[in-house]
């Protein structure tokens, strides 16, 4: 028997105060409905139909090329297996999904879920779905309860209805049982129980938690599923709804994080939005932002207050603190930092050492090679064990073109030169401190292009004016 997934994210938030769609908000990194998407499509649905309305365009717009961008490559093939489903005016959640249900198999099962609820996990969805012939319903016990719809229950414990905070009496106002909105049922009955639903209620619009009580009146059985984690049923509706949410995502990757063997100086002062895979006995110090993929060998320490995008470091390398690194390669046993901002394309070499306030982008640094302080290195491809000293600048640019600069091995760059592209330097060069280079240098010659030092003798400093 085929699964479909409904997903409810027509309405606009109005209480996160912000032109963004509720459900592009993003916990770690990702938008929440590309979250539910990502666990929806564990299940393997035959298909998930997303009910869209309220900033329809961007919402499609930036989860296509979301799921599009996704690493695992499976995930590419999920956008086809998407049904966008347009609701342009917001009546109610029984009306979106009675939209939905256009689309649905009638004899497939159905789970409807809340864009804006983005913790649930594919093992509480999997609970969820078993249906057989009776109605699921994720509930759960809040301790503040306010705001959400209330599970009402007859003397045997036998679920009855749902009533909504706004339509509830003082004594409904007490139960402390609320609906999550996570339901499931068979497409028929879903389709022939929203049909009797009627709006007459304090917010006048259609109500999926009518189907309830239509369920109960058909003798199906409600039963309440109860998730693994409160977290499941967090939905956000503000923004401190979404920083909450953040801290419980983030101490979630954390906790994944050790339990693979990552020593975490402080999972509260880790935050990451992506993916990473570490290697082991690998060290993350405080106040670090991985982003996007970032791949970490064996024994790597990662110093406080770095950023890290999009990266892939070799074992043993250490990343000192306050450094940012974009899109880069770092090779085995390579020391970046402290201070060191790697901007995408560089490719360290292994045994490669880069040290405070040195900027590199589109560079490639061989094997052992060293650029220890102060330097700007661009556009440039730099052989084995060479030195660049401190305050070595590559100009790379003329105000219209970028240019390359070529560095053979066992090249010794002296402090404070620039080295002006194109340019070639080749093996076993050198070149003498506080040069500005603009022609090649052959193999094993000296380059030095500074004014001779001259002497004045007995010098007279000017003096003050009286
Ligand atoms: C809903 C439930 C409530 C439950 C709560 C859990 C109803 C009537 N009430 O209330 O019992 O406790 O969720 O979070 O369902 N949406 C549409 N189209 C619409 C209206 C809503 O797509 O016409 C979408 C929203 O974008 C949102 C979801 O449905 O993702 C829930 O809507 P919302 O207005 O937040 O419902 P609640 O009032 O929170
Ligand atoms: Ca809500």
């Amino acid at each position: 028997m085929s699964l479909e997934i409904i997903i409810l994210a027509a309405g606009q938030g109005k209480r996160m105060r912000s032109s963004l769609p509720k459900v592009l908000h993003r916990v770690g990194g990702k938008p929440m409905l590309q979250h539910l998407i990502e666990t929806a499509q564990k299940l393997r649905p035959k298909r998930i139909h997303i009910v869209v309305g309220h900033g329809k365009d961007e919402v499609i717009e930036t989860i296509t090329a979301g799921l599009q961008a996704a690493p695992d490559a499976r995930k590419k093939t999920l956008n086809r297996k998407i049904n966008w489903v347009t609701q342009s005016k917001q009546r109610g959640t029984g009306h979106a999904v009675k939209l939905a249900l256009a689309d649905v198999g009638v004899r497939s099962t159905v789970i409807v879920l809340n864009g804006d609820v983005p913790l649930v996990t594919p093992a509480t969805l999997r609970k969820v779905s078993r249906v057989n012939n009776n109605l699921n319903l994720m509930t759960i016990e809040l301790d503040n309860p306010k705001g959400l719809g209330r599970i009402l229950r007859d003397s045997r414990g036998r679920i009855t209805a749902i009533v909504e905070e706004k339509d509830a009496s003082a004594s409904e106002k007490k139960i402390r049982e609320i609906n999550t909105n996570c339901l499931a049922a068979k497409a028929a009955s879903l389709i022939k129980w929203l049909s009797s639903v009627k709006s007459n209620n304090a917010q006048g619009e259609y109500y999926l938690t009518d189907v309830i009580g239509c369920a109960v009146r058909d003798g199906v059985a409600v039963r309440s599923i109860r998730p693994a984690d409160t977290s499941e049923t967090l939905g956000v509706n503000s923004k401190a709804d979404l920083a909450g949410l953040e801290r419980i995502y983030q101490r979630q990757c954390s906790d994944r994080l050790m339990a693979s063997g990552v020593t975490v100086m402080d999972p509260e002062r880790l935050d990451i939005r992506g993916t990473c895979r570490f290697g082991n006995d690998c060290t993350v110090d405080i106040n670090v932002i991985l982003e996007g993929t970032v791949k970490v060998g064996n024994n790597v320490r990662i110093g406080p207050n770095t950023v890290i995008r999009n990266t892939t470091i070799g074992h043993h390398s250490v990343i000192e603190a306050n450094s940012v690194i974009e899109n880069a390669t770092i090779g085995k046993g390579c020391s970046v930092g402290p201070f060191a901002r790697i901007r995408p394309e560089t490719v360290l070499g292994d045994k490669a050492r880069i040290g405070n306030f040195v900027e590199t982008k589109k560079s490639t640094i061989g094997r052992g090679s060293k650029v220890n302080h102060l330097s700007y290195v661009g556009d440039s491809d730099i052989g084995e064990d060479v030195n660049i000293g401190a305050g070595v600048i590559t100009c790379n640019y003329d105000g219209a073109n970028k240019y390359k600069t070529v560095i053979g091995n066992n090249v010794f760059v002296g402090s404070d030169s620039q080295l002006v592209a194109p340019l070639r330097i080749a093996d076993g060069a050198t070149i003498g401190a506080g040069s500005t280079i603009t022609s090649d240098v052959e193999i094993g010659a000296l380059a030095i292009s500074r004014g001779k030092q001259r002497s004045v003798k007995n010098w007279e400093r000017p003096r003050k004016k009286k």
